[in-house]
């Protein structure tokens, strides 16, 4: 298992941080990371306005960024630019008040602002038919089992055993088994279509080497009115990706915007969800992804933060294995909304939990976090004490 893992760090590596991070050292060298913001923000954030209003006008049909931006009406850009300018301001601001609280990592002095329960999240697990047995075994063995009614399985290959214990719950996408930028934006493409069907009030992605802790999950999403525009998860560079966007007529354009890393999990709120619609649902993801040659994850914040203008909320309570998980606190570990597993630096990457079980016996930590949050489960020892 640990050294699929090693493979497919590989993999993630080489996919994503070639593509996301060449273009990083790109932008570095052109020094326009904090000087360009501006200026783009309110540019976008006009974009999407005029977006909306296609929206509005066309009854939802898909509208044509490019053209939109060459045609831009220059008496009416002035208003926009303002306009859009202050709900930049707005949404930076929320976000500057969100900082210190999740950075502390609590999920649990802030205030309720709508009462949610488990049911209420779509939860979507990614994994390929490779990992049915390994991966999807332990997560099915550990907080699936808890989860049932909110956790949908994507992948890639039909699989009657899973069948049994999910029913409609697995969704073969039939995307490509290859772990390729096109075969992880056609999974997210189904995930969407699937969430946006299922009338629930947030969208949660993980992927299959996570531990979802859904309580704190619901107490996390229970601050944020899920009708408002909401993306929450952890970035994994420590500032916005520069990336290129093709325009038609061969035109280029730089964009730049944070994302939530995937492999950390990240949720966004059905409000929001639904305003990505144009470039996110049927086969529009797919062209999206395109359009600026990045993975599945980069391509949503592109959407959420380029496109519409609303900024990513950080949190520090997802985890994936492209950080160093021993510095997840011990006393802190209940309160984390993911947790990883897996490979780093080439070294085994878990988290430090003393627990029921031996790192012999439970490679990932997975069922040892599991017999310290639920210690009814009948496969957890009696005497376990942590
Ligand atoms: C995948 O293909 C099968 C068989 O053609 C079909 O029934 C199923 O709906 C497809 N899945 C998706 C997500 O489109």
């Amino acid at each position: 298992m640990l050294k699929s893992c090693g493979k497919k760090l590989a993999i993630s590596i080489v996919g994503a941080t070639v593509s996301c991070l060449v273009v990083l050292l790109v932008a570095a060298q052109h020094q326009v990371i904090q000087v360009a913001e501006v200026p783009i923000e309110s540019e976008v954030g006009m974009r999407s306005l005029q977006s909306l209003d296609s929206m509005d006008t066309n009854a939802g049909a898909p509208s044509d960024q490019s053209s939109e931006l060459q045609s831009q009406d220059s008496s009416q850009a002035g208003s926009r630019k303002g306009f859009s300018a202050y709900f930049s301001k707005l949404t930076r601001d929320r976000r500057d008040v969100e900082k210190p609280a999740s950075q502390a990592g609590s999920t649990t002095e802030a205030t309720p602002a709508e009462d949610i329960n488990p049911n209420d999240i779509f939860i979507a697990v990614k994994t390929t038919k490779k990992f049915h047995q390994s991966r999807l075994g332990l997560l099915l063995d550990t907080w699936i089992s808890r989860n049932m009614q909110q956790t949908y399985v994507f992948t890639d290959g039909d699989d009657e055993e899973l069948k049994k214990k999910l029913g409609s719950h697995v969704i073969n996408t039939n995307c490509s088994a290859a772990h390729s930028r096109q075969a992880l934006s056609c999974k997210m493409a189904v995930e969407y279509d699937k969430f946006i069907e299922s009338g629930k009030k947030w969208f949660c992605h993980v992927d299959d080497d996570n531990y979802v802790n859904v309580q704190t999950l619901v107490k996390l999403l229970s601050r944020y009115p899920h009708t408002q525009d909401v993306y929450i998860g952890k970035p994994s560079l420590d500032r916005p990706i520069e990336a290129t966007e093709r325009l038609g007529d061969n035109k280029m354009r730089p964009v730049n915007f944070w994302f939530a890393t995937g492999g950390a999990g990240f949720c966004i709120s059905r409000g929001l969800a639904l305003k990505m619609s144009p470039w996110a649902s049927g086969g529009h993801f797919m062209n999206t992804a395109e359009k600026i040659r990045l993975p599945d994850d980069c391509t949503i914040g592109y959407i959420i933060e380029s496109v519409l203008g609303v900024r990513l909320i950080r949190s520090n309570l997802f985890h994936s294995h492209l950080e160093n998980l021993q510095q997840v606190s011990k006393s802190e570990l209940h309160k984390q909304v993911t947790l990883s597993y897996g490979m780093f630096e080439n070294k085994k990457n878990i988290i430090n939990v003393k627990g029921a079980f031996s790192v012999e016996e439970d490679p990932s930590r997975f069922k040892s976090v599991h017999c310290l949050l639920y210690p009814d489960t009948p496969w957890c020892p009696l005497q376990a004490s942590f």
